[in-house]
């Protein structure tokens, strides 16, 4: 496993937002958790990139324990995160966000790999010099998405990324999402689109207030039907 989280918990105060969770992620998987709102999922990735501490439990990372490392440490060890909301500094050009993806970095090769994404996202390159406010929500996501591909990630956590996209800029997203999971990229996926979600995924782990309850591939629990009924409702017809 590329990541392997044991035992997980964050707490704030008396909330204990993740209760012992376990979960792996493969060098090749897309695994996705899905959950409610306030289920602990934004905590848990959080928690990984190392932006909330954990209040117990071990987090391991391409073999190495990152469980007290800061979130600098985990970027260069190549885990990043696309957080929720995107937190594109929407005052920054396009550019500038993108050099900021690549600030963990100290090779020579950012200004090709920036090219290389604005050759993947035309729209993007055309407005490089713009401020972020200037895109659409799903350039926003992109922005984002590119920033963290700066950092030039084993394993990439993308909270919601879905939130507040049109139907077709989300099967644009998930599009890109299987591209980079064919480029080798590894997948943390958590979504509110439970079925779109299941169907990229390889393996799912639903949360329910801080546990995993429900956990195996992602034909069978988009075959549950204690999660149909909970969470797929109309969307999966
Ligand atoms: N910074 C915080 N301080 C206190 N409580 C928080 C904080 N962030 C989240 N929580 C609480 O932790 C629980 C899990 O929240 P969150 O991880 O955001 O869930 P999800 O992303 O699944 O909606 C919720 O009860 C939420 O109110
Ligand atoms: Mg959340």
């Amino acid at each position: 496993m590329l990541l392997e989280v044991e035992a997980l918990d964050v707490r704030y105060g008396r909330t204990h937002a993740v209760k012992a969770l376990s979960l792996g992620v493969g060098a090749d998987e897309i695994v996705t958790v899905l959950g409610a709102n306030g289920a602990g999922k934004t905590s848990l990735l959080r928690a990984l990139q190392g932006l909330t501490p954990a209040a117990g439990g071990r987090v391991i990372f391409a073999g190495g324990d990152i469980t007290k490392l800061s979130p600098a440490q985990r970027l260069r060890r190549r885990l990043a995160l696309v957080p929720e909301g995107r937190q594109i500094a929407i005052t920054l050009s396009v550019h500038e966000n993108l050099q900021m993806g690549a600030w963990c970095r100290s090779d020579g090769d950012v200004a090709r790999d920036i090219g290389a994404i604005y050759e993947r996202f035309p729209n993007l390159g055309s407005r490089r010099d713009m401020p972020a406010s200037v895109l659409s929500g799903g350039e926003q996501q992109m922005l984002a998405v590119s920033r963290a591909l700066l950092a030039r990630p084993r394993l990439m956590m993308l909270d919601e990324p879905s939130l507040g996209l049109s139907p077709l800029l989300v099967e644009r997203l998930f599009d890109l999402i299987r591209a980079l999971h064919n480029d080798g990229l590894a997948i943390l996926l958590v979504e509110q689109n439970t079925q779109m979600a299941l169907e990229v995924a390889a393996r799912g782990i639903v949360m329910e207030l801080g546990r995993g309850v429900l956990e195996g591939p992602a034909l069978e629990l988009s075959r549950n039907e204690r999660l149909a009924a909970a969470y797929l409702g109309e969307a999966r017809v």
